[in-house]
């Protein structure tokens, strides 16, 4: 079939190829538009009248957003992945090997494939704007750039600045592009048209040099390249589990082709880019891309006029100084109600603190910093609270002190404003209870640090409206943030579903395992910190509240166990914040096991790694399958989606219910009963487990079994 996907136009010698996908919003390398591609590059070649070759895009932000993805993913032989960019290479090389130069003109998001594409063009120029985003993202995505782009892109800026991007997909804006050489010139908005014409000018008469910034001299040498890649792999193996196999073989690739010619280095960049591709990690990695880009559509067709621009927090403790931060850096209005107003002081520097990062990396400048901070006010009274589009609340976990709250802001705020809590465990119905306006009332569960974590649960209570729904998806959309939508219970999803994951770790310490092999051997799993690290960090006295919440709404299955009791109630111990928990901590970093708790534990027993595993996983599945029968969560995917991002389950196991269909649902149900005969009825199988059995689905194929 004729595509047109690609608009090619000569005019006075200049040729224009100007990539707008037909039916689609965005440019992507599909294997029709390559296809394409290769005509028009062919049709070219030997027309002697062009002096240039620009390549652009008529799309509205985006320049070319990448391959396609789902093409790549549904590619199942290793061979045929290869000779898929053995093809994409011929492309690319017939390009670099055009008789005229050729310009990539990037206006929008260059990723992946697209700066592949641009990477094998003699010039790159981009405006210098927001919308210009420039990466090779494939990591993130259980991939890594395999259009060439690990031959490239080292050839061009070098190696220790393409492996920063490489390995770990990060963003560059135009500036930064051209401070590394990815770029040759970058033109403002107003200047773009004149200023581009000149460049174009300057190449035709081969007036215009490429921008080379200079290379490490450590480059130079093979002994010192030789530490640059130690380095580099020292620096992903203290970062990254060993699973996450992406970025540690994309620094194979480069490493081993270093020295070769380009054309054996691609050869050797798509043939571990084959094997890679079909593996499941790589395809578990791929699916979550999808899921993020279908929850981006949740509550997106509601319409409204007033966005969310002017916020109260009221609350300044952990979590509300890092909301404080966050709508500072994306609301216009931030007002914040304290007990104290000498409290302000302490606000204004963690919320600089937060900043100090950006001015680091050059990513702000203290002036804008400045006007971040100027978008604060404070009062101790609910006062200034009726222009306000949402107020969040943020106090102490204590119904009736929050219910309190609630009244004396309903009493200031206008008719639309949303109140939203961020209570980690109690149900949003029975905060709202006293409200006179329910349809306005909405949980926002943020995760600490708010900086940092990209997940925010949104709670609706029986009466919650649509429209404070959308609203507040739009708004936290705006900062940045992944809402999901969970249904109303004690501890929500997350915590409903990660606090039996510590609690039978808990367990599994009294019977005398030690706690450091415990966290090891979860580590190992691929869990970013183990169950009693992870303890210390949220803090001791917040998991335990929390717990408890749980235990009072679900009894015996989520009953406290004796350790973590004791832990806090005896001990008193609160975490890594006073140095002091399950580790105990110098310099911020764990320094060994708190001593006074191994004096707790009397018995002797210990666990295999299987079993530490299988009881502190399995448990988590048969509770988040408790939460899909209850349609807390409307999508498996999606509670996958949210115990990735918002507990750190591991990504390239896919999620925790994938992992559970891999493992296979009679084995889990198997190990369950095991477990329930050993150690108690808190590891009956959900109801929904047995359904799946005796439907032969899986989480995965059983959606109807719970929808
Ligand atoms: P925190 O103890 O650090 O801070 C609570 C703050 O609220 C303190 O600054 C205190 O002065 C203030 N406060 C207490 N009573 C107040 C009142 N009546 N009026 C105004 N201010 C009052 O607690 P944290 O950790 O910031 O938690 C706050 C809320 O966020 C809780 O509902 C908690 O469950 C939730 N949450 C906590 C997370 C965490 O990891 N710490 C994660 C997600 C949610």
């Amino acid at each position: 079939m004729k595509t047109n996907n690609i608009k090619l136009n000569i005019q006075d010698n200049i040729a224009t190829l100007c990539f707008d996908l037909e039916n689609e919003k965005i440019n992507k390398l599909s294997f029709a538009v390559l296809e394409e591609l290769k005509n028009k590059i062919q049709e070219l070649k030997t027309n002697t009248d062009i002096k240039v070759l620009l390549i652009t895009s008529a799309k509205k932000h985006i320049f070319i957003a990448g391959a396609d993805i789902n093409e790549i993913k549904s590619v199942k032989e290793e061979d045929e992945v290869y000779d898929i960019l053995m093809g994409v290479d011929e492309v690319f090389t017939s390009i670099e090997s055009l008789p005229f130069p050729t310009i990539s003109v990037i206006d929008g998001a260059c990723m992946g494939g697209g700066l592949e594409l641009a990477l094998s063009c003699t010039f790159r120029v981009a405006t210098n704007t927001s919308r210009v985003k420039i990466a090779l993202p494939e990591v993130k995505l259980g991939i890594f750039p395999g259009f060439g782009g690990t031959q490239r892109l080292p050839k061009l800026i070098g190696l220790i600045k393409s492996l920063d991007m490489i390995l770990t997909g990060k963003t560059l804006d135009a500036k930064r592009a051209y401070s590394l050489g990815v770029i040759d010139k970058y033109f403002s908005q107003g200047q773009f048209e004149y200023k581009l014409q000149d460049f174009i000018d300057g190449v035709i008469l081969g007036k215009i040099k490429k921008h080379e910034p200079a290379f490490n001299v450590l480059e130079s040498l093979s002994f010192s390249r030789d530490i640059i890649f130690k380095k580099a792999k020292q620096s992903l193996n203290k970062k990254l589990h060993p699973s996450f196999t992406a970025p540690f073989i994309a620094l194979d690739v480069i490493q081993n082709s270093y020295e070769d010619n380009i054309k054996d280095g691609i050869k050797k960049e798509a043939r571990a880019f084959a094997k890679l591709a079909i593996t499941p990690e790589s395809k578990h990695l791929i699916d979550l891309f999808f899921v993020s880009e279908d929850l981006k559509k949740d509550y997106k067709d509601i319409e409204f006029d007033t966005k969310i621009n002017n916020t109260t927090i009221i609350g300044n403790g952990v979590m509300g100084k890092g909301i404080i931060w966050l709508f500072s850096k994306y609301a216009k209005e931030v007002r914040i109600k304290l007990r104290k107003l000498e409290q302000a002081q302490g606000i204004i520097s963690a919320t600089s603190k937060l900043y100090s990062y950006f001015v680091k990396l050059r990513k702000m400048t203290k002036k804008q910093v400045e006007l971040k901070l100027n978008k604060l006010s404070y009062t101790n009274q609910f006062n200034g609270l009726s222009r306000m589009n949402l107020v969040v609340e943020a106090i102490i976990e204590d119904k009736e002190q929050k219910k309190q709250t609630y009244k004396q802001v309903e009493m200031s705020v206008n008719k639309n404003t949303i109140i939203a809590t961020n209570t980690s465990s109690i149900s949003v119905n029975s905060l709202s209870q006293d409200l006179e306006h329910k349809d306005r009332f909405i949980g926002m569960h943020f995760f600490n640090p708010v900086n940092k974590m990209p997940l925010v649960e949104v709670i609706a209570s029986k009466e919650t409206s649509e429209l404070t729904i959308a609203k507040s998806f739009e708004f936290l959309r705006r900062c940045g943030k992944t809402p999901i939508l969970v249904g109303d219970c004690a501890g929500f999803l997350v915590n409903r579903v990660l606090i039996p994951f510590i609690n039978e770790a808990g367990y599994i310490l009294e019977e005398g395992e030690s706690i450091s092999n415990i966290d090891k051997i979860l580590k190992e799993f691929g869990m970013p910190m183990g169950a009693f690290e992870l303890t210390d960090v949220v803090g001791i006295d917040v998991g335990y509240k929390v717990a408890s919440i749980l235990e009072e709404s679900y009894g015996n299955r989520m009953k406290i166990n004796s350790i973590l009791l004791s832990v806090y109630n005896d001990l008193k111990l609160l975490g890594k914040k006073a140095n002091k928990g399950f580790y105990t901590y110098e310099t911020n970093s764990i320094d060994k096991e708190n001593q006074d708790v191994l004096k707790l534990i009397t018995n002797t027993t210990s666990s295999s790694s299987k079993d530490i595993i299988n009881r502190t996983i399995f448990i988590m599945i048969n509770e988040a399958s408790r939460c899909l029968e209850e349609g807390i969560i409307k999508k498996v995917s999606y509670l996958d989606f949210a115990m990735i991002a918002g507990a750190g389950f591991p990504a390239f196991r896919g999620g925790l219910l994938k992992y559970a269909d891999e493992i296979g649902i009679n084995v889990i149900i198997n190990e369950l009963e095991n477990y329930k005969e050993l150690y108690g009825d808190r590891y009956t199988p959900s109801k929904l487990l047995y359904e799946l059995q005796e439907n032969k689905k899986t989480f995965y194929t059983g959606e109807e079994l719970w929808n």
